[in-house]
């Protein structure tokens, strides 16, 4: 079956695909611990399109090109054509022209997978306000790292304890789609939707999976190996105001380390970062010793490598059409 072009949502994947990416990912980020920087995308471009601000996403997609031998172009709101008159679909084969492969951090959803209908070149997605899948992959490699002793990947039960973020609904759908227990832990009017459930139910019937959405405290934390947390107003709540999420959530859904003691004995703590230290999560939880947030955001790089290593495509060598490029090249240059 031909491998898929764009990673713009999970869903389309199984579940042996997307552990195989992080296992690249493991392996390059072994490699280079090791002081080998493989160079599998010599020579490559990243074109990144940023519709919004980003530190984690776009560093470590930077950084991936760079110690993999490749180069990454910051294309930000103002500095491209893109957002004045030139369209989507222009900007999307004239981008597949000039680079190897497009990320976008985008608005609307609807806008990233536009782009990958239209770029002839692989798209990922950077975040959009339905998803966030290379944080998936970053979330599930740190997750692998961090398997509480004796446990399996499909044995772990992960809590998201806040609001139906972008970054929640992408946690339930790796967590589902591997097989593992997840739930979500938020107030009525602030917990996934159908739209999202459906997704995780579709996943739990191939995988064997379970989840829960709920506002119980007890149910939320039960047993959880991993408690995660994300803002409670974040980049695409236009609607509703920070007074309504803090009367909504504080102080029950806020991560205290007397929240995390209801979760299992050896539960780690994560968050996909920037945190609102004080809101969401205190400032005991985020730098306590069972917290993998900085690790997790450590991780975005391991990830990135190897969803760039795995979506680049490959180019074909043609010696003989090389070496008669290079000899005329060099009777033009005498
Ligand atoms: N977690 C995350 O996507 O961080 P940035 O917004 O800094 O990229």
């Amino acid at each position: 079956m031909p491998r898929i072009k764009d990673y713009v949502d999970s869903t389309p994947f199984t579940k042996e695909e997307l552990l195989g990416v992080v296992d690249l990912g493991l392996a390059i980020k072994a490699a280079i611990k090791a002081g080998y920087y493989p160079p599998l995308l010599r020579n490559r471009t990243l074109g990144m399109i940023f519709q919004q601000s980003s530190t984690r996403t776009r560093v470590s997609f930077e950084t991936a090109m760079a110690q993999l031998g490749g180069h990454a172009q910051y294309l930000a709101p103002g500095q491209i054509q893109l957002g004045g008159h030139e369209t989507l679909k222009d900007t999307a084969v004239v981008l597949s022209r000039l680079v190897d492969v497009l990320m976008a951090r985008v608005d609307r959803h609807q806008d990233v997978a536009d782009l990958a209908r239209f770029a002839t070149v692989p798209v990922i997605n950077g975040m959009s306000d339905y998803n966030h899948p290379t944080q998936e992959l970053g979330d599930l490699l740190t997750i692998v790292e961090n398997l509480p002793e004796g446990k399996a990947l499909e044995e772990v039960r992960v809590t998201f304890v806040g609001d139906a973020t972008q970054v929640c609904a992408s946690l339930g759908f790796i967590i589902t789609k591997m097989g593992g227990q997840f739930t979500h832990f938020g107030p009525v009017g602030y917990q996934l939707g159908e739209e999202y459930q459906a997704i995780l139910r579709t996943n739990c019937a191939l995988s064997g999976g379970s989840f829960v959405v709920t506002d119980d405290v007890d149910e939320g934390y039960r047993d959880a190996d991993f408690v995660y947390t994300d803002v409670w107003y974040g980049l695409y709540d236009a609607e509703r105001t920070p007074e309504e999420y803090m009367g909504a959530f504080m102080p029950t859904y806020q991560v205290t380390d007397a929240s995390m003691k209801r979760a299992a004995p050896h539960a780690k703590f994560m968050h996909c970062l920037p945190a609102s230290r004080g809101v969401e999560v205190t400032d005991e939880v985020l730098d306590a010793p069972y917290s993998l947030a900085f690790e997790q955001a450590g991780n975005r790089l391991s990830a990135m490598r190897g969803i760039l290593a795995y979506f680049t495509p490959a180019v074909a060598v043609d010696q003989k059409a090389a070496d008669e490029a290079k000899a005329r090249i060099e009777e033009l240059l005498a």
